[in-house]
């Protein structure tokens, strides 16, 4: 259950709180008149989120923002303002709030920030664990995985928590790059001050510099009003730079320079602001490559790369799949009746599974299971169809180099390229190289591909293969 705390002197403001949150699933909100009741009644409370208006009698919201910092510098905390005095919102930034909204409020609007501050909040609660699960414990979130490639993961987590050092993390996409991300953050002594995360893939090039490092009034089209950026309003506390790879070089430049001296500019400013952030980055690029094309600094990729988490791949650590397994079955608490265990061949099969979409692939296969069974466990057809046909006689290797972890290339293969028929073009590739294998000698080459030698004909006039031969 979330907590909702409004704190307001407008009777009409707190009603209209109550008809759009009161009935909230998951949600409970509590209402106070000033930022005096509101003082003493959050210590007992504990709110997930504090929204406030700015301007109240008594202690103004600016005064009661600080006092609930003194206490809790994490809870977010959204301001409401009436138009013409953003000035004071901005204020109320540099204090650490986590966002503003002007009044009279657009009521979508604000159920969506108040979902994603909600968001924001759970993220820097739930401490993410990396150490055997204890099961009380439900607020851990855990990284599972005894294997070797993991445990040096943990130790270097470990190591990072009594530091302030920049962490890089590196991996596949679905690897848990995220969750080792908050794990340094949950175990760092930073853990009481606000961890925020930005997706650099996901913000427009132009905005994001401004997203990071905020903007004055007239920096460019549009900029209306001065901005607070993330460095700023994380002061003290974690950002974690998701798909740092995708930066376009001149926010690059300007990261480089907090790293080095703690400061920046605002876009359109020539006040330098400092700034006490740590910062944790990450990518699934392949970041030496992005530098020797230009695209990424090389002086950045090396103050960043001073401590290196390289997340495995999960094909790379298979023997960690029962037990992620397991972990997924527990953790399913929408539905009591949804079956806890799964059958020995099912699991073998998931253990032989490729999974190029790593531990997020898994995660989903099990869900999906979930959905499909039946009984008290999880059977061989409960499967994604994908994993399910299998050839269950023969396991794919570590490379993936037999038969079935071949099909299975294959097919992720003909799926990035639809254009490209990917039956008749195996089978061309097949018959020209059993014809250079036997020298051109039909007979044999057919025996080979287990196939007639009418059929075999039949495959060299369609794809015009002669032709090539004789050519290469
Ligand atoms: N070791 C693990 N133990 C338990 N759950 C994991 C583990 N690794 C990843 N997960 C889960 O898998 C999903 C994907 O993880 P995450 O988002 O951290 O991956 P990512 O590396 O950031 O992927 P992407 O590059 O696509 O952003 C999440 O739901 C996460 O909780
Ligand atoms: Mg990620």
């Amino acid at each position: 259950m979330d907590k909702l705390l409004l704190i307001d002197d407008e009777a009409d403001v707190r009603y209209s709180f109550e008809r759009i949150f009161g009935q909230k699933d998951g949600l409970e909100l509590r209402t106070a008149g000033s930022g005096e009741e509101a003082l003493e009644l959050v210590p007992r409370l504990k709110p997930d989120l504090v929204i406030m208006d700015v301007r109240m009698g008594g202690l103004t919201g600016i005064e009661t923002l600080q006092r609930l910092r003194e206490f809790d510098s994490k809870t977010p905390v959204i301001l409401m303002t009436a138009f013409g005095t953003t000035q004071t919102a901005i204020q109320a930034m540099k204090h650490g709030a986590y966002d503003y909204i002007l009044k009279p409020f657009d009521v979508p609007k604000l159920e969506e920030l108040v979902a994603k501050a909600l968001a924001v909040a759970r993220s820097m609660k739930q401490v993410v664990s990396y150490e055997p699960l204890l099961e009380e414990e439900d607020y851990d979130l855990g990284i599972i995985g005894k294997s070797v490639p993991m445990q040096e993961v943990f130790k270097t987590i470990g190591q990072l928590a009594s530091s302030d050092a920049t962490a890089l993390i590196t991996g596949e996409s679905g690897t848990g790059k995220e969750l080792v991300a908050r794990a340094i953050y949950s175990h760092s002594q930073r853990s009481e001050y606000p961890y925020l995360a930005i997706n650099c893939a996901a913000i427009p090039e132009n905005l994001l510099e401004s997203e990071l490092f905020g903007h004055e009034k007239g920096a460019f089209t549009g900029a209306t009003s001065q901005r607070i950026g993330k460095f700023e309003q994380c002061d003290e506390g974690t950002i974690f730079l998701d798909e740092i790879g995708d930066m376009a070089l001149s926010t690059q430049t300007k990261i480089l320079r907090v790293l080095q001296n703690g400061t920046f500019e605002r876009v359109g400013g020539n006040r330098s602001v400092k700034a006490d952030v740590r910062l944790i980055a990450a990518t699934n690029k392949p970041l030496e490559e992005v530098v020797s094309t230009g695209d990424f600094r090389e002086d950045l990729f090396y103050r960043l790369n001073v401590v290196r988490i390289e997340l495995p791949a999960l094909r790379e650590r298979r023997e960690d799949i029962p037990q992620l397994v397991s972990y997924f079955l527990s953790q399913n608490s929408l539905n009591p009746k949804a079956p806890k265990t799964i059958q020995a061949d099912a699991l073998d099969r998931l253990q032989a599974h490729d999974w190029p979409g790593n531990v997020r692939e898994l995660e989903n296969a099990v869900r999906r299971a979930l959905v499909m069974a039946k009984g008290e466990s999880i059977v061989l057809d409960n499967l994604p169809p994908d994993i399910f046909s299998q050839s269950s006689t023969s396991k794919p290797d570590a490379d993936g180099d037999d038969l079935v972890g071949l099909s299975a290339k294959l097919f992720r293969w003909a799926r990035n390229n639809p254009e490209l028929k990917v039956i008749p073009a195996v089978e061309r590739e097949l018959v020209i190289n059993a014809l250079k294998e036997t020298g051109g000698n039909q007979v044999q080459a057919a025996k080979l591909l287990g196939i007639t030698r009418a059929t075999l004909r039949k495959r060299i006039e369609k794809f015009s293969i002669q032709q090539e031969l004789s050519v290469g």
